[in-house]
């Protein structure tokens, strides 16, 4: 998902809110205070919901929306603004809207060509290497089919054999250089550009693999050691402008559509595991790059799938990274440059990206490519008896350890309750609270009721605190709502035209046409804009025109909202009316929420001596009306359909 989902995930809206001076009260499953922008102070008319994000004042105002609309109506600016003081306040960097200026551009594909024709000048030396092609085939059972596919090469000896090579053509050496495949000598490093500063060939003596972006556009190189004593074993292209190793997964270029066809994304923790995994014929399989699992990394994953698994080596998941990952802070200090994967920091990620993660651990210590050598299928079962996190860590712990010892019991409540806590449900919680009682052969209330010595008291996220999770709780999370929205605004994205057909639709239901108002996060009401304009402008390509006009600062939401819906069905009609049905939900679920609400405050308003009765009366009856038509609507809509 993109930069914008990431604040919205990280910024509590009560937190938000509450800061601007209104002062929340719980409510049912709402906050309610005095709404900031009309100045009524008998009843509170606005309400704040904490599992969407949004707002909304019932009173005069009658406005509502996300984070980024409240702070927009709060200080009076614009979106592109409100979204730079928000992200500063959630720590997230916007950078990626300013990325790919034209100059820059061809500058990164400048980068990018030399990178192919080092791909080609490695290849080149793998051909004269019979030894190292004979590794590849033999110790790695890889064809030259998956050598070629994969576009493996061979970095031969020797410190100057690549610049020689590319400055015969025409390349220069600084330009060697941002590409990662030159290194400059360290005493050289200060040395300004005017000066030849020396360097040497960065990769020597390795076995080549390419690393394209989720494009396929190449990134860099990670180069496998040929000689067992040389250090490190891997080493890979630097970070360049084009090869950041948190936002790349291995693979990826390969394995999208897989991934989507069989749901499910499989990470795995080396190169040459993808590359044989995927000559086995599985081929939804991806790994990060000798770094713990970024939270980009699993949003790139998230375009096609929410259901991931991680294939651990036993030795990794078991033991050592889960319980350090149980300790939040030091694991976000050990994380660099290791390949940990942090239970805690998963599971919130998990909820946050609303992923369904799984663990699958490897046997008898092998690595993913020993076990397809081993056994095909045996690959395909470790994946379908993938554990949900807490599972695995619950058994991970319990391996080798005497359940009948009370010491023991407590040890592992006191490091899996933890991750319980922070599950988004009752319902799961309970589940896992349960297992693991059973597991520990311990009476149930044992594990609520008295918490395990030396388990941290669990804090309360804030003064007004009724959050049910802990601390850092993931704010915009089981929200169905976003996901239509992002769907329908997808479809109209890829399909602008089909905004026209809807408007016609909903007039035939006696519905309003659609409106920004129709979407309730900013986001989706900008492209919306776009989108109106675009078919409104009579352009002939619609699509083009939206692409080209959109804000830079949607641009990456856009690109996710594209991704989602690649597949989609072609034929028009059916696709129509699909749609048709999902606003007319989101027109429902909007209407009901509504009538709850305002529901709930008139009772309240009535204990108060009714101020705002007959404002939150006539809004029920109108939401009341919307809501008949709405049902009428899809009723027809359904019938339609069976004919
Ligand atoms: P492994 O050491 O498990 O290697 O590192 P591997 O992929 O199984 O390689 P083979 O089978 O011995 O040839 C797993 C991954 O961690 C990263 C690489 O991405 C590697 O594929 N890594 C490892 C590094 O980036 N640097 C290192 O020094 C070691
Ligand atoms: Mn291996």
């Amino acid at each position: 998902m993109s930069t914008i989902d990431e604040i919205k995930a990280k910024i509590d809206i009560v937190d938000l809110v509450s800061e601007a001076g209104v002062k929340l009260r719980h409510a049912g499953r709402n906050y309610t205070g005095f709404c900031p922008f009309h100045d009524n102070k008998h009843t509170p008319a606005f309400v704040v919901w904490p599992e969407s994000g949004t707002w909304r004042c019932f009173g005069q105002c009658n406005e509502g929306g996300d984070i980024f609309k409240f702070v927009m109506k709060r200080e009076g600016i614009p979106f592109k603004e409100a979204l730079q003081k928000l992200a500063d306040r959630a720590g997230v960097k916007l950078e990626s809207f300013v990325a790919e200026k034209p100059e820059v551009k061809e500058a990164y594909d400048h980068l990018r060509e030399l990178l192919e024709s080092a791909i080609v000048y490695y290849r080149t030396h793998l051909f004269n290497n019979k030894d190292v092609l004979t590794y590849l085939h033999e110790k790695r059972k890889l064809t030259d089919a998956t050598i070629e596919t994969f576009g493996l090469g061979y970095a031969p000896h020797g410190y100057d054999n690549l610049l020689k090579h590319f400055s015969s053509k025409g390349y220069s050496q600084q330009d060697l250089i941002d590409a990662g495949l030159l290194t400059v000598r360290e005493d050289d490093v200060e040395r300004s550009t005017s000066n030849v500063q020396r360097t040497y060939d960065r990769f020597r003596n390795r076995i080549m693999i390419p690393i394209r972006d989720e494009n396929g556009k190449m990134a860099g190189f990670g180069a496998r050691i040929v000689d067992p004593n040389d250090i490190p074993k891997f080493l890979n292209s630097p970070e360049t402008p084009i090869f950041s190793k948190g936002r790349i997964l291995y693979g990826l270029d390969r394995a999208r559509k897989p991934i989507r066809a069989a749901d499910q994304a499989v990470i795995v923790e080396g190169y040459l595991d993808v590359i044989a995994l995927h000559q086995a014929g599985y081929e939804n399989v991806v790994s990060p790059m000798g770094t713990a699992l970024t939270e980009d990394q699993l949003r790139l994953l998230k375009r096609s799938t929410r259901r991931i698994v991680l294939a651990l080596d036993p030795d990794v998941a078991g033991q050592k990274a889960v319980l350090r990952g149980l300790d939040a802070a030091r694991s976000a200090m050990d994380r660099e440059g290791e390949l940990g994967f942090d239970a805690r920091g998963l599971l919130r990620n998990e909820a946050r990206l609303q992923a369904d993660l799984r663990v699958a651990s490897m046997p008898d210590d092998l690595d993913p490519d020993e076990i397809v050598a081993r056994d095909k299928d045996e690959w395909k079962r470790l994946i379908e008896n993938a554990k949900p996190i807490v599972t695995h860590v619950m058994e991970a712990l319990a391996v080798g350890q005497n359940l009948n010892d009370a010491k023991v019991k407590n040890q592992i409540a006191a490091q899996v309750l933890p991750l319980i806590e922070d599950l988004q449900t009752p319902i799961e919680r309970d589940t896992y609270r349960q297992a693991l009682a059973r597991m520990l052969r311990v009476d149930e209330g044992s594990l609520t009721g008295n918490q395990p010595q030396g388990l941290p008291a669990k804090r309360r996220p804030r003064g007004t605190g009724q959050s049910q999770q802990g601390q850092k709780a993931p704010v915009v999370a089981i929200n169905p709502t976003l996901k239509i929205e992002s769907y329908c605004i997808g479809v109209l994205f890829r399909k602008p035209a089909l905004l026209y057909r809807l408007d016609r639709k909903l007039q035939e239901f006696g519905l309003s046409p659609l409106a920004a108002e129709d979407f309730e996060y900013t986001d989706h009401q900008q492209v919306f804009g776009v989108i109106r304009m675009a078919v409104e402008q009579d352009e002939k390509d619609h699509h083009h025109y939206v692409t080209t006009h959109l804000p830079e600062v949607v641009s990456e939401v856009s690109k996710d909202l594209l991704a989602q819906t690649e597949a989609l069905d072609p034929v028009d009609d059916k696709l129509l009316e699909e749609l048709l049905a999902r606003f007319l939900d989101l027109r429902r679920a909007y209407a009901m929420s509504n009538i709850n609400q305002l529901r709930f405050m008139q009772e309240e308003d009535q204990q108060q001596g009714g101020v705002n009765l007959k404002i939150y009366q006539e809004q029920a009856v109108q939401f009341t009306r919307l809501l008949n038509n709405l049902d009428q609507a899809k009723r027809k809509l359904s019938s339609k359909r069976q004919m």
